[in-house]
């Protein structure tokens, strides 16, 4: 039975008293486009992931690693269908649309996709840094999350992630434990990919932040951040490799790793496409959706069953 409400103090009420809005509920407008936003930019972001890992097909090294390469790829775009779907059915935009103002550049995505992976260096550490980044995100928001139908995808979103993030552990290991010439590709990648990974969590939330207030994400940005920073700092460095950030030191008081300032403009030029490898991803995007449309046409010709 859809459900609703006579105010927003009423919703709101409902939302802190731990109640899961289903999509037929009458949620208010404002809610119905935060979670719709919010779901939209998660989904591109897996879509736009996905298709850097498959880039990584033909080039990465060796079997094994290119099963898993496969594999990956084969998730993330799962992730961004399921996450597609879950969006197009708060009837704000069709999936369609969607994916229009993707390729358009009316939307956005992750700004760790708006830069180029150059080596298997740097899928190494996307493979670490970023997936674990992206996890400890996905699984603030599930851990609380008042949108029933993106609270159940996630659970299985974070389930295939959590591979992801052991399959970058294991990929980091092996290049640690290997000849100088990989451990200083991938310490350059680090050095590339440091700051692009923490910036993944964004600014500082605001305080008035709706995704907040409304119970979309459970944990601050910067709360998500920190706890990144206090993971990765000694485990990189517990391998001998350096994190390229001058201001980083342990305050022994605090008993936790502060690091320095933070430029926010590279952040702020993937808001608006302007980072180093936007136009170039944002394009064969679209032409990757233009090139397999015969595979959607023909799944549309597939007789369904009475
Ligand atoms: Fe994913
Ligand atoms: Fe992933």
């Amino acid at each position: 039975m859809p459900r609703a409400w006579n105010s927003m103090t009423e919703f709101e009420e409902f939302l802190d008293g731990g109640g899961i809005v289903e999509v037929d509920d009458d949620m208010p407008d404002e809610y119905r486009d935060a979670v719709f936003r919010f779901i939209e930019l998660h989904a591109n972001s897996e879509l736009m992931g996905g298709l850097t890992e498959r880039d990584w097909i033909p080039r990465t090294p060796g079997l094994r690693h290119k099963m898993a390469v496969l594999a990956k790829t084969q998730d993330e775009i799962g992730h961004a269908h399921l996450l597609y779907m879950v969006a197009a059915d708060m009837k704000l935009k069709t999936r369609q649309e969607m994916l229009e103002d993707l390729f358009a550049g009316r939307t956005r995505f992750h700004n760790v996709f708006h830069y180029q992976a150059k080596t298997w260096g740097d899928q190494i550490a996307i493979a670490f840094l970023v997936d674990a980044a992206a996890l400890a995100s996905q699984q603030a928001v599930f851990k609380n999350c008042s949108y029933g139908p993106y609270r159940r995808t996630l659970r299985r979103i974070i389930a295939e992630e959590g591979f992801h993030m052991r399959l970058g552990e294991d990929r980091m290991l092996r290049i640690a434990e290997g000849t100088d010439k990989q451990r200083s590709m991938f310490q350059e990648s680090i050095d590339r990919w440091w700051w692009p990974s923490l910036q993944l969590f964004g600014p500082d939330s605001r305080p008035g932040d709706v995704l907040l207030r409304w119970h979309i994400k459970s944990e601050r940005n910067e709360v998500l951040r920190d706890g990144w920073v206090q993971k990765f700092v000694p485990l990189l460095q517990s391998y001998g490799f350096t994190i390229p950030d001058p201001g980083l030191h342990y305050d022994d008081d605090a008993e936790k790793w502060i690091i320095g300032e933070i430029d926010w403009e590279p952040l702020k030029r993937t808001f608006v496409q302007g980072g180093p490898d936007s136009a170039r991803r944002i394009g064969d995007a679209a032409d990757n959706w233009e090139r397999s449309s015969w595979v959607r046409d023909a799944l549309d010709r597939v007789p369904v069953p009475a």
